[in-house]
């Protein structure tokens, strides 16, 4: 007899879940969907050692959040990246008048919130009777029901069928540890799953789905540029789509520039990676949307991790510069 797969997932969970994470033990929908957005793009270990609880710490409430200037809220999340998912925080919070709608179809209209993130907070904190379908999850299905082509809609179809409504909280849960220790993509462990006698992949998973095309990251090459004067330094808040409101230091396509070579800095970002020759330059910058800052000033700005890289290959110069001052007096 088969063991049905919402009693053997259960069990699992009980025994195998991670359950002292602390939005499992907690019912604060805020902090639910905090880790909900902070977990979208990055691993758990990331969020919980780093962000989460300090991020809590400044902003121990959404309506803290909303009461709160951008900038403020940029800056807890410096490191996290992906900072489209702070700025919509940000706006759902004042969107929401920092009271967080109770179910999935208000939750979904809040900036930021798309459909598996609405129904995992509203499975997490209200018991809402709903799946979620983020990327390990879609794993899991695709090999259970042997799916090889990638279609979110019929996906979500699927999600329902294999969902058990009445424990919408330990089902999602347990999707979600099985997707990040079991069900691998690369080396799935079909032998300790839950899931495993029922599993229509089981034979072959990692047929399951088909191959990505790989897409090949295009390289961006540009100069940065750390004008200087009197100590200061110009930097910019960047108002386009892209690390927007973040503040930055002067940035130009040409390589040849007028200027000490301080070194260059690689930077991997989800669509490009970024080569870039940084320069710093006492030369006169005309544009007037720049603001200077000591270098003491700028740690309490948001920067990118490119805009740090400079930082760091400035702050290793002048060190050298300081180093040989002192050996010739
Ligand atoms: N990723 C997204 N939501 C999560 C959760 N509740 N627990 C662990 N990883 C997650």
């Amino acid at each position: 007899m088969k063991i049905s797969p919402h009693r053997s997932l259960l069990k699992w969970y009980q025994l195998n879940g991670r359950h002292d994470l602390p939005w499992r033990t907690t019912d604060n929908p805020y902090h639910i969907y905090l880790s909900e957005i902070m977990l979208q793009q990055t691993q758990v270990k990331t969020v919980l050692e780093r962000f989460y609880f300090p991020f809590l710490e400044a902003f121990p409430t959404l309506a803290d959040v909303a009461a709160s200037e951008l900038d403020d809220v940029l800056k807890k999340w410096e490191g996290l990246g992906y900072y489209t998912r702070a700025r919509n925080l940000h706006h759902a919070a004042r969107q929401c008048g920092g009271n967080l709608p109770n179910n999935a179809h208000d939750l979904i209209q809040l900036s930021g919130v798309g459909r598996s993130t609405a129904h995992a907070i509203a499975a997490f904190a209200y018991k809402e009777a709903l799946p979620i379908l983020d990327a390990n999850v879609k794993r899991i299905l695709h090999r259970y029901f042997a799916l090889t082509a990638r279609n979110e809609k019929k996906l979500w179809e699927y999600a329902y069928i294999l969902f058990d409504p009445h424990h919408p909280f330990e089902y999602n849960q347990a999707m979600m540890d099985i997707g990040a220790t079991v069900c691998l993509s690369k080396k799935p462990l079909c032998t300790l799953c839950p899931l495993e006698h029922t599993c229509q992949g089981k034979s072959d998973p990692l047929s399951y789905p088909e191959a990505k095309i790989p897409k090949i990251k295009p390289i961006r090459q540009c100069s940065i540029i750390l004008h200087q004067r009197e100590k200061r330094y110009a930097l910019q808040q960047r108002s386009g789509r892209f690390l927007h409101g973040l503040w930055g230091f002067s940035e130009v396509e040409t390589k040849v520039i007028h200027g000490e070579y301080l070194g260059h800095i690689t930077q991997h970002y989800s669509h490009f990676t970024l080569e870039a020759e940084v320069y710093q330059s006492d030369e006169e910058l005309m544009d007037e949307t720049f603001e200077w800052f000591l270098l003491s000033e700028i740690a309490s700005l948001s920067l990118s991790r490119a805009d740090h890289k400079a930082i760091e290959l400035l702050r290793y110069n002048l060190k050298k510069e300081g180093d040989r001052d002192a050996k010739i007096h």
